[in-house]
């Protein structure tokens, strides 16, 4: 944010000395122009090696005459020419640029530090402003991107962080793009791309998931149990009241038994007996 406040002043600045010896290059200059022009066109074929320069279509050319930015914004794509001893000029390459934000030791608002690393895309969207504001756009946004992601994770909690990924990233977005505008940089991008835990807290997490599976087994067997006891009382129930139907279910059993494990000898004992030890 005071990256915001402050280049806004700057080129206030810029602006006001400019336009005060807006008369041009002065009569030093105008000597130095004559003198060039009737070099060029003494020399004429071979002085058009030095006046013409190419940039590719993604690149723009900010020249500056005498220290002066050339009116008309940067030239190209394609041709342009240049006065030799009076020009000097930067290629400002306009595609988009990827980086890796090295991997950001944060702390979070609930004290958890996270280890988290991002990618971000930006491009030049004024060739202009990237010269004349900033001293190195390429390094300025790429600092300024460290920082951001550690201001705004600071800012959230640790589930936030895992969860929320998608809203992070747009706020990243937003605040790198307001502060790069008076830089002429665009970031289209932020990818948070990596939240590493530390490990003691990964097994902690681990431990804690773990329990609350085994806790949640626990209840439903204890449920089905349940059930199943009350169904086992119900058919009890409808046994007694005839003592010939548990005589069926014995025979049943015996009968379940010498199909499965037919090697098994068994000698039936009847039940009537059994229940006379019940009673006691
Ligand atoms: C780039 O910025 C300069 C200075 O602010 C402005 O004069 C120029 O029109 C801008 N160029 C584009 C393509 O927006
Ligand atoms: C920024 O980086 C890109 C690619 O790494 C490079 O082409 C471009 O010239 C750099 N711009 C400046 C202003 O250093
Ligand atoms: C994280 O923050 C949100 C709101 O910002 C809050 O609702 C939530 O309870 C917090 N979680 C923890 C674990 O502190
Ligand atoms: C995330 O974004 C959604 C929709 O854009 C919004 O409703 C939600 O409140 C945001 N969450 C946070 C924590 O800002
Ligand atoms: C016992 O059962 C197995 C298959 O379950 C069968 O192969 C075997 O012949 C049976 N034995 C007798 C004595 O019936």
């Amino acid at each position: 944010m005071e990256f915001v406040s402050d280049t806004p002043k700057d080129e206030a600045g810029n602006e006001n000395g400019q336009e005060e010896p807006s008369g041009g290059i002065g009569c030093c200059g105008y000597i130095l122009y004559a003198l060039s022009m009737l070099t060029i066109i003494i020399t004429f074929p071979f002085s058009l090696c030095l006046c013409i320069k190419v940039v590719q279509e993604y690149e723009r050319a900010v020249i500056f005459r005498l220290g002066r930015l050339l009116s008309g914004g940067a030239k190209g794509p394609g041709l342009f020419f240049i006065i030799p001893c009076m020009d000097s000029y930067t290629k400002v390459d306009l595609r988009t640029v990827s980086f890796d934000v090295p991997p950001q030791e944060v702390l979070t608002r609930d004290s958890v530090t996270v280890a988290v690393d991002a990618v971000v895309y930006y491009r030049v969207k004024n060739a202009t402003m990237s010269i004349t504001n900033v001293e190195d756009a390429n390094r300025s946004t790429r600092l300024l991107a460290a920082t951001t992601l550690r201001n705004v994770l600071g800012t959230k909690n640790l589930s936030e962080i895992l969860s929320d990924r998608e809203n992070i990233s747009h706020l990243m977005q937003t605040s790198l793009d307001e502060a790069t505008d008076p830089w002429g940089v665009k970031v289209e991008r932020v990818e948070v791309k990596d939240v590493r835990l530390p490990v003691q807290l990964q097994r902690a997490m681990a431990a804690e998931a773990e329990a609350s599976r085994e806790a949640r087994a626990k209840v439903i067997a204890a449920e089905g149990e349940q059930k199943a006891s009350k169904s086992l009382k119900e058919a009890a129930d409808i046994m007694i009241q005839s003592p010939a139907a548990l005589q069926l279910r014995y025979l049943q059993t015996l009968n379940t038994i010498s199909a499965e494990k037919n090697s098994t000898i068994i000698f039936p004992l009847p039940i009537d007996m059994l229940s006379v030890f019940m009673k006691k």
